[in-house]
């Protein structure tokens, strides 16, 4: 495990047993939950100011709070733990490493929301997180932890694995829950909210791994101790994936707003003899920065006011040996793979993105093709019926922005002036 500023989630990813109840310790934070008001908990989320770690930043006490109350119908917790963005790799470890701290997490969420059944929907490709979760849960029901009357207080609840079946679209919420329910994972309609209308119908709370697992730390040392930490606006702390170019990869837990600078110093640098080139901040949905943006405190606010997102927090690193245009060409090929087919703009836009690039690629493209992926992004950001759609422009739009050069480079040389293997993240 990597170093962390913040040790919370990952405190004790080092120790052999951390995935045990054992290794875990006994469930105080659900414990302490399960003796206030309902209210008092959503409040306490709330005042920590805790914003969705799935990447779209919503305040989460607040989507708790839209969960109608003495509507006589069933609600239902939902953990959206299908983690398919590229280059994200923080729920997965941390389900892997602390998968107790979701399960506390699920017990007081549910409990703030009243809900008396929860569900963890994870992606069908990692069966070991599938196992590990299984395991997990079975642990807590011996225990009395989830089941009936919780520690006494009368509060039940059911939680369940599901596992999806590897689409990316079912991480958007709304289609997780038609895949949940049985269904093609497609999008829904929004709104209603799934806070409104969920889950078989239900007012559901979809919460992403990360965001349940830090509730516990919350309950347990107070809403002030939580927004003592990070930004004013983007309080708490984060896991932060580094993957790519450098020197040491993995999850660094730190507060909110902390710059790449600093997490590069933490993590060994770039590879050496090399220069950062471009990264992502949050995932190949959010836009590239390039080396001029070492220093942006990684957090909503600050991320988004130089034209891209925090997302994720996966921070793809590629140095001056990597293709931009082939990087975009990959990224597209997996949206154009993934897109769900549902409406026009992103089904049949992303797949002439992918004709397109592949020919500026192999240098057989002229500078019009370069006016047509612009045209064909903005055609459509915006116009589609997900995020899904959106995200596959973020690369087109900002590689053009920073790199045109690179991409006229390529029909100048009549092929890409990279060597490919000096590289090695694209092969
Ligand atoms: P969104 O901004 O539409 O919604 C965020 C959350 O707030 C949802 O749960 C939504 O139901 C809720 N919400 C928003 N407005 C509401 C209202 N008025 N009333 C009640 N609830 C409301 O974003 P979305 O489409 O859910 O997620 C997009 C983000 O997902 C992107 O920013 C991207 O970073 C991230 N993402 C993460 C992936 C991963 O693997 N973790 C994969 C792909 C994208
Ligand atoms: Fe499906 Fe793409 Fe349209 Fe989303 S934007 S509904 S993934 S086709």
């Amino acid at each position: 495990m990597s170093t962390t500023l913040t040790p919370v989630l990952t405190a004790n990813w080092d120790q052999a047993n951390s995935f045990t109840l054992e290794g875990y310790g006994p469930y105080d934070a659900a414990k302490k939950a399960l003796g206030m008001d309902p209210d008092a908990v959503i409040q306490a989320v709330k005042d920590s100011g805790l914003r969705g770690r799935g990447g779209a930043g919503f305040p989460t006490g607040m989507k708790w709070g839209f969960i109608p109350q003495g509507d006589g119908k069933p609600h239902y917790l939902v953990v959206n733990a299908d983690e398919s963005e590229p280059g994200t790799c923080k729920d997965i470890p941390l389900m892997m490493a602390n998968p107790h701290s979701l399960v506390e997490g699920i017990i007081i969420t549910s409990y703030a929301i009243r809900a008396n059944h929860a569900f963890i929907y994870v992606r069908g490709e990692v069966l070991h997180v599938i196992r590990r979760l299984h395991a997990a849960v079975r642990e807590a029901y011996e225990k009395g932890y989830l089941g009936k009357d919780l520690f006494g207080s009368g509060y039940d609840l059911e939680l369940v694995v599901h596992s999806g079946a590897g689409a990316y679209i079912c991480g958007e919420e709304t289609a997780l829950l038609d895949s949940l329910e049985g269904f093609r994972g497609q999008p829904r309609l929004k709104p209603p909210f799934p806070a409104v209308a969920g889950l078989y119908a239900s007012p559901t709370v979809v919460n992403n791994v990360e965001s349940v697992a830090s509730v516990p730390s919350i309950i347990a040392n107070g809403a002030d101790w939580f927004a003592s930490m990070g930004t004013e606006k983007s309080k708490g702390f984060g896991i932060f994936s580094l993957s790519g170019h450098v020197t040491r990869p993995g999850q660094y837990e730190a507060p909110l707003g902390i710059t790449l600078r600093e997490l590069l110093d933490m993590a060994g640098g770039i590879r050496e003899g090399h220069q950062i080139k471009f990264w992502t901040p949050g995932g190949s949905s959010t836009p590239i920065f390039t080396d001029e943006h070492l220093d942006v405190p990684l957090d909503f606010e600050a991320v988004g006011a130089k034209g891209s997102m925090l997302g994720t927090r996966a921070l793809q690193i590629f140095d001056e040996t990597t293709c931009v245009v082939r990087t975009v060409l990959r990224w597209t090929e997996f949206y154009a793979h993934e897109s769900c087919g549902k409406c026009t703009p992103c089904r049949e836009g992303t797949y002439w993105l992918k004709q397109v690039l592949k020919r500026l690629e192999a240098g057989q493209g002229t500078e019009d093709d370069l006016s047509l992926i612009t045209d064909i992004a903005d055609n459509i950001l915006g116009r589609s019926f997900c995020a899904l759609g959106d995200g596959a422009t973020s690369p087109i739009h900002s590689s053009v922005k920073y790199f045109r050069d690179e991409y006229l480079k390529h029909f100048e040389v009549g092929g890409c002036p990279f060597d490919h293997k000096k590289s090695t993240v694209w092969g």
